[in-house]
């Protein structure tokens, strides 16, 4: 087994005035390749900012990061906006789509930027269909209900088939109808590509089809990489 993404010691402190709230405590954590792991714990233990910095859009006040080898808090700005776009597909807590593209606009603007611009109509349809969108993928995100912004956000951090899938609360929004949609992507990406993939979640059943379970609390884990039992 390979390890593909690792912590070591992060902190991170936020200012807020003259006011320091730390949001991460020395959290290590070490991920394999072909991982499917959950990160849970109480709203606010830090589990966005957690994310966040594993995936290179934010900046860790101490520690280190590790991303398929390369280390994301020695790169320069550049480098690191450059590892994240090669390896890295994010799904944020709120969607983030580009409200003037439609659906397949939005994966299409992902490829140009994630994988040096390559175009494969073929690829996105397939997306599209395991996240059953192909009838709306000509509409705009307003045009779309939030269920389906929601995959439409999942289908562009997955087009380009990054190595590493960080996902915050992917399922947040969705009813169980949808929420088994996009699970059952995770686990055939994860079983038949092998994508790394980990998941903040506040679902048990959601988590319950991870591999292994992190439990954060207070800004450290408190329970690392628990086996979920099937
Ligand atoms: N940009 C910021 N500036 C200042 N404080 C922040 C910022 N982002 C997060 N925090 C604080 O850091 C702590 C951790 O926040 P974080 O978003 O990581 O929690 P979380 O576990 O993802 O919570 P939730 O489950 O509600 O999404 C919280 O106390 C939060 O208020
Ligand atoms: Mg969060």
């Amino acid at each position: 087994m390979r390890t593909i993404l690792q912590a070591e010691n992060l902190e991170k402190t936020y200012r807020v005035g003259r006011v320091d709230v730390p949001a991460l405590k020395n959290v290590s954590l070490e991920v394999e390749e072909g991982e499917f792991l959950a990160i849970m714990g109480p709203s606010g233990c830090g589990k966005s900012t957690m994310l966040h910095l594993l995936g290179g859009l934010l900046t860790p006040t101490s520690g280190r990061i590790i991303v398929d080898g390369e280390d994301l808090t020695a790169a320069s700005d550049a480098k690191r906006t450059d590892i994240r776009r090669r390896k890295i597909g994010f799904v944020f807590q709120r969607f983030n789509l580009f409200p003037t593209l439609t659906a397949e606009g939005n994966l299409r603007l992902a490829e140009s930027i994630h994988s040096a611009g390559k175009d494969d109509p073929e690829r996105r349809r397939e997306v599209l269909r395991l996240l059953r969108l192909e009838d709306k993928m000509h509409h705009k995100p307003l045009e779309l209900s939030g269920g389906e912004q929601q995959r439409v956000a999942l289908a562009r951090a997955v087009v380009t088939r990054p190595a590493i899938i960080l996902a915050d609360e992917p399922t947040g929004n969705l009813d169980s109808e949808n929420s088994a949609i996009v699970l059952n992507m995770f686990q055939e990406l994860n079983y038949r590509f092998n994508q790394t993939i980990v998941m903040i979640t506040h679902n048990p059943e959601a988590a319950a089809m991870c591999k292994h379970i992190v439990q954060m609390r207070d800004g450290q884990i408190v329970e690392p990489a628990q086996n979920v039992q099937m």
